[in-house]
């Protein structure tokens, strides 16, 4: 189980964690390029990301960057995903109407990471649809809640706009699963060519 939050709610969530049977197998920084500028404070630009398991005998871990032919590579993933480039104005993904989207890519990276295809894979807070649309794209199977029913309409738009828009279609052709043939290509240095500025 993935659990991504801000830094605020983040002892809130430990202190539940607590109360239940998941292990705390990682804690996860994902920093990216935009932030709310503040004068008077440090502009925040990461979220956390807790990778939990019920098993710690024996959950799924696929980390990227072997070669899956020849098993060489680089075989670890570090906990700091840097994203330095990636900003919601130059993310292809990202439509208007919800106000807080994760990149496609991020979940993408880890539904891979973490499942096989045709596994189930539940999203109860959906949004935008993120976790769904990655699925499909990835051949989970997948249920997502959202309790606003208006954002039906946006996943609905989003689903379309991945399916029919060519640049969503060249991201696609070199999306992670082609890029995992490659050691040295981690997505977060495909986002950092991708956008370099
Ligand atoms: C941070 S957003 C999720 C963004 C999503 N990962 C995406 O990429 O679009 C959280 C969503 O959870 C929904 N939500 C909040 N509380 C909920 C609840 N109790 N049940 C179902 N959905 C809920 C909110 O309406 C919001 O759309």
């Amino acid at each position: 189980m993935y659990i991504i939050s801000g830094w605020n709610n983040l002892i809130d969530i430990l202190n539940v964690i607590k109360k239940t049977n998941f292990t705390i197998i990682n804690h996860i920084i994902w920093s990216f390029k935009w932030g709310v500028y503040a004068k008077k404070k440090y502009v925040s630009s990461h979220y956390h990301i807790l990778f939990l398991v019920k098993n710690k005998k024996n959950y799924i871990f696929k980390p990227q960057y072997i070669n899956p032919k020849n098993k060489k590579g680089h075989p670890y993933e570090k906990d700091v995903w840097n994203w330095d480039n990636y900003h919601r104005g130059n993310d292809p993904d990202h439509i208007k109407g919800h106000p807080c989207q994760l990149p496609l890519m991020l979940l993408e990276k880890m539904i891979i990471i973490s499942s096989n295809k045709e596994n189930w894979i539940g999203d109860i807070f959906s949004g935008s649809g993120g976790t769904l649309l990655a699925c499909k794209k990835l051949e989970r199977n997948c249920i997502s809640i959202e309790k606003i029913p208006d954002y039906l309409k946006i996943i609905k738009k989003k689903a379309k706009i991945i399916n029919t828009e060519n640049k969503i279609k060249n991201i696609e052709e070199e999306s992670i699963e082609k890029n995992i043939k490659k050691p040295e290509s981690k997505i977060e240095n495909y986002w950092n060519k991708k956008f370099k500025r």
